[in-house]
């Protein structure tokens, strides 16, 4: 089933985000080349920022670990025109003691700005719950206004991380807090489709 970005849609299921027709999906562990390429496209300003350091990919056992189903959670986003061509990555990394989960992601440049990364969130606080996680966290740079905005927009709790960084924590909705399934939507070009920590931190 295709969902809107409004809709609480499970897992397994692909979330259309509206303004950029774009799709999301839980990924797959045979898929670490397309995000790894996805990083090789990315400036790395926005390395910095998804990482807090200098990266340029992932390894495989971080990648087997983030897409492992149980203790993190990880989707991939792409235009139904590239299906290949991965242009976000959105993690769920649980912590040790299971009541939260830290939050990553990472919108490929020409993609940002273009409220993607706000229905992303948004989805990672509806999934949340999947894990176990009572709350997302994450670790922004304080030059990183977008990412601020966005946790301040959903109501997170900001306070000082020390050096550069903020800390984010976001309560995840109750079940009972969660909104109902919104009407499905079909992207004009998906005739056929199914109606849609570790080291990195935020
Ligand atoms: C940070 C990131 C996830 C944000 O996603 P995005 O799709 O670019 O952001 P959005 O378009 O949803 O915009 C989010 C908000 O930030 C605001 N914003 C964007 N740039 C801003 C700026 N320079 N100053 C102030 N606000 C800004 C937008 O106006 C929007 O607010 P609004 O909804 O009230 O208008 C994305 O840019 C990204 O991947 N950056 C690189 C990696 C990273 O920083 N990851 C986050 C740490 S895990």
């Amino acid at each position: 089933m295709l969902h809107s970005e409004n809709a609480s849609p499970a897992g397994d299921e692909e979330f259309l985000h509206g303004p950029t027709w774009t799709l999301t999906r839980l990924a797959g562990a045979e898929e670490l080349a397309a995000v790894n390429d996805l990083h090789s496209r990315c400036s790395q300003g926005s390395l910095y920022k998804r990482y807090l350091g200098t990266r340029t990919g992932l390894a495989p056992d971080e990648w087997q670990h983030m897409t492992n189903g149980g203790t993190a959670l990880t989707w991939v986003t792409y235009s139904p025109e590239s299906p290949e061509r991965l242009i976000a990555v959105l993690q769920l990394v649980g912590s040790a003691g299971g009541d939260s989960a830290d939050l990553g992601l990472l919108i490929e440049d020409p993609w940002q700005n273009r409220k993607l990364g706000t229905a992303l969130v948004r989805h990672a606080r509806t999934q949340g719950h999947r894990m176990g996680a009572t709350a997302i966290t994450g670790t922004v740079d304080r030059r990183n206004p977008a990412m601020l905005r966005i946790l301040k927009d959903l109501g997170a709790s900001l306070s000082f991380g020390g050096g550069s960084v903020i800390d984010a924590v976001l309560a995840l909705p109750t079940i009972d807090d969660r909104p109902a399934p919104a009407q499905s939507g079909r992207h004009p070009g998906s005739v056929g489709m199914a109606s849609a920590g570790c080291v990195p931190r935020c």
